[in-house]
């Protein structure tokens, strides 16, 4: 592994930022939002994420309960003037994640940003399919605003274990036993954005996985596979099998791939990843996901290399 090269440099305009808490709000039984506001953040677009510092800063290095900085995808930013407030979303898994879940509004945050490579959109292709789930939803939900913006015809596919995990605002016109893109989930509606909700267990929306959900809708749907970019993010073996439903049937895909990640400036190696590279004589090189990605081609990844811990419990999301 040592001698293949890795990453490309990252061009994109980035920096460290002194951000304040304007909101931690519970969004479902493991979400909440955070919303950090700052000055002077540069230019982001949906795909981009953040390294947060999960410790004071004024704190010295090694000091907080976390010494290596936490990666957290972008979920949307809003500008007033020069001053830019930042959407993240979380779920506690670890002690950087109970940090931040436990900030209160005025609290100081430094994070590093924004990183990484976005989602592109397509101008060729009308069509755009958001397709997300658990803690890939905030990539997806910023992603909205921009197909919007680029007049595509977005639908949006989301997967939870149950109602009570998807951190979605339902308004009451919403069909709860829906099985088909609808109206009524407040996030995508406000770009007019229809979408299919389903659950594993069944206590909202289409019964069972959203890759298969998708899956079914791409089957009854051949016509519109040629005019569609599909866009997802969420756990690696989610997106695994929405990749390998869109590469079986040729519809173009990119991932947003969540990799563990040390630095997310290309220098640890330790999001490493093999990808797919006609010119390459194994046919395969390594990439950085914090620098070449996180957004790759669905035909890019070389998926047996998955790391099989994150199907460990069997849940996808
Ligand atoms: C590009 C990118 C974007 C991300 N966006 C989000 C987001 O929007 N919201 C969110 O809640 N999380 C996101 N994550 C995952 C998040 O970075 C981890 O949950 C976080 O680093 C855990 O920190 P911790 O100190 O709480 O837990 P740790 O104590 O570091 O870990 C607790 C457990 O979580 C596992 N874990 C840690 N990091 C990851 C990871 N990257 N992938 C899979 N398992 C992991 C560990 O193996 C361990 O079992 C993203 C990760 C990446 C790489
Ligand atoms: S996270 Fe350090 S090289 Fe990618």
């Amino acid at each position: 592994m040592a001698e293949k090269k890795t990453g490309s440099p990252n061009s994109i305009v980035k920096g460290s930022f002194r951000t304040r808490v304007v909101a931690n709000t519970p969004l479902c039984r493991e979400h909440r939002r955070l919303t950090l506001e700052a000055r002077d953040f540069p230019e982001a677009t949906p795909g981009q994420f953040l390294q947060i510092r999960c410790s004071a800063p004024d704190d010295a290095l090694g000091s907080g309960p976390v010494l290596i900085r936490r990666p957290f995808s972008i979920g949307g930013l809003e500008r007033n003037g020069d001053v830019s407030r930042i959407a993240i979303m979380l779920r506690v898994v670890g002690q950087g994640t109970r940090w931040l879940a436990g900030l209160n509004e005025g609290d100081e945050v430094e994070v590093l940003g924004p990183l990484g490579r976005p989602f592109r959109i397509d101008p060729d292709r009308p069509l755009a399919w958001l397709v997300g789930g658990g803690v890939g939803l905030p990539p997806i939900l910023w992603m909205a605003e921009f197909v919007h913006r680029a007049d595509k015809q977005a639908i949006a596919f989301c997967g939870a274990r149950s109602a009570d995990l998807l951190p979605l605002r339902l308004m009451p016109k919403f069909d709860r036993s829906g099985c088909e893109p609808q109206p009524g989930v407040e996030e995508f509606d406000r770009w007019g954005i229809p979408t299919l909700i389903s659950t594993d267990d069944g206590s909202l929306g289409a019964v069972g996985r959203i890759p298969e959900q998708f899956a079914a809708y791409l089957d009854a749907h051949p016509e519109q596979r040629a005019q569609a970019v599909v866009y997802t993010c969420g756990p690696e073996p989610m997106m695994r099998a929405v990749a390998e439903a869109c590469d079986a049937r040729s519809v173009t895909c990119q991932v947003s791939m969540e990799r563990m990640m040390a630095c997310g400036m290309g220098t640890c190696q330790s999001c490493v990843t093999r990808i797919r590279d006609d010119a390459d004589p194994e046919g395969w090189t390594y990439r950085l996901c914090c620098t070449d990605g996180p957004v790759f081609f669905s035909h890019q990844i070389l998926w047996d290399e998955v790391s099989p811990e994150s199907e460990a419990d069997g849940c996808l999301y």
